[in-house]
């Protein structure tokens, strides 16, 4: 089985943070989504991994290479235009040939890894098998009826929403997609559904599987599920003590400091993480935070947060909460009011602070 990720698209909906970087790349625990989603394939035995790029193919390169890093072959297929996740795998096509495949999404997070929804599609004869998950706001996503087990309707982001199951952006098919990304319409967004070609499939008489996901799935290319994203990732760690804590440190719970980082005279409380090269001094860092590689914390509060590389926390007097914080920023103390931190700063911002 071969694994199809997405990597292409523009990313607006995550501007200010993607005007410069592809959204795939975005950290969550000082690491790449896209890390994850190759990770994910590659504990799940598949390791012959294609990748679709778009514009912002040269940053998607650079930073998976030839998949050697994650114990996999990565391929790059260039998509000439974001026509849609049906146009991503007519691109594919030559390269897919008539493999079985899981599609996986860039951007895509799930709980738990796919392991067990690639040995339940391997076992099965049905044409695909798709994941969904129950959303607060079916409308921002594909949306499936199921009844009986059985798929009963698939819609793209509708405006009356029949279920609250969403399409998570991870799906398994055989050479059968083919035929059915050939035969569908571009929608009202001028782009060609996944979600249009996989009716076409129930339309044609064949077998798609619905799994109602256990765990969670987060959609990071939406901002807003990105600390969310950060806080269940963080969950999860264990301590590691790489770096140079001083002895005047207070450190409480699941804290990773990277080899090369160095706390001074600092209160660290975890789940956090802080990148290689970074200096935080003088401060505390609360949980659910990650200081980027080579960023300064110092005489700062901070908690709840992501701060992306290079970027200076520096004298601020209020404590940083639930704030997403881009590459090269420069935040310390200015003069004006109100005082109140919530934030969102896309790459190399500058915010002057009380
Ligand atoms: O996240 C799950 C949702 O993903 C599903 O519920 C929807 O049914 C599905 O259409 C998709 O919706 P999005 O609007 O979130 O898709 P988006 O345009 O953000 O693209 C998802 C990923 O695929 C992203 O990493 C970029 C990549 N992509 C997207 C397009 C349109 C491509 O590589 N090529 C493309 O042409």
């Amino acid at each position: 089985m071969k694994g199809l990720v997405l990597s292409g698209g523009k990313g607006t909906r995550l501007r200010p943070l993607t005007y410069t970087g592809a959204k795939q790349l975005v950290p969550l625990a000082n690491k790449p989504v896209l890390f994850y989603v190759v990770e994910d394939l590659v504990s799940a035995g598949i390791t012959d991994i294609g990748i679709v790029v778009g514009d912002t193919a040269e940053q998607i390169e650079a930073a998976v290479g030839d998949g050697s890093a994650f114990g996999c072959q990565v391929s790059y297929i260039r998509q000439d235009r974001p026509g849609g996740l049906a146009h991503a795998v007519l691109t594919a096509r030559h390269w897919l040939g008539e493999d079985r495949f899981v599609m996986y999404l860039g951007d895509n997070f799930i709980q738990g890894g796919i392991g067990r929804y690639v040995e339940s599609f391997r076992s099965s004869s049905a044409a695909a098998h798709v994941l969904l998950y129950h959303v607060p706001n079916p409308q921002d996503f594909g949306v499936v009826e199921v009844s009986d087990g059985r798929i009963i309707s698939l819609e793209e982001k509708p405006r009356d929403p029949r279920s609250d199951l969403a399409l998570v952006g991870i799906y398994f098919f055989d050479h059968g997609i083919h035929e059915a990304v050939r035969a569908i319409e571009p929608s009202w967004r001028g782009e060609l559904e996944i979600t249009d070609a996989i009716r076409r499939l129930l339309v044609t008489g064949l077998e798609v599987v619905p799994h109602v996901l256990d765990g969670w799935f987060i959609d990071t290319g939406k901002m807003e599920d990105m600390l969310d994203a950060n806080r269940l990732v963080l969950q999860d760690i264990k301590r590691r003590i790489d770096g140079r804590v001083a002895d005047d440190c207070t450190v409480q719970g699941n804290v990773v400091v990277e080899e090369g980082a160095e706390v001074i005279g600092s209160t660290l409380r975890g789940p956090l993480i802080i990148g290689t090269g970074a200096c935080v001094e003088g401060s505390y860092v609360g949980p659910f935070t990650a200081i980027g590689p080579y960023c300064t914390v110092r005489g700062s509060e901070i908690e709840h947060t992501i701060v992306m590389q290079r970027s200076q926390i520096v004298d601020v007097p209020h404590r940083i909460e639930d704030s997403l914080i881009g590459c090269d920023v420069t935040v310390s103390r200015s003069h004006s009011r109100p005082k109140a931190y919530k934030m969102m700063l896309g790459d190399h911002s500058k915010v002057g602070i009380l």
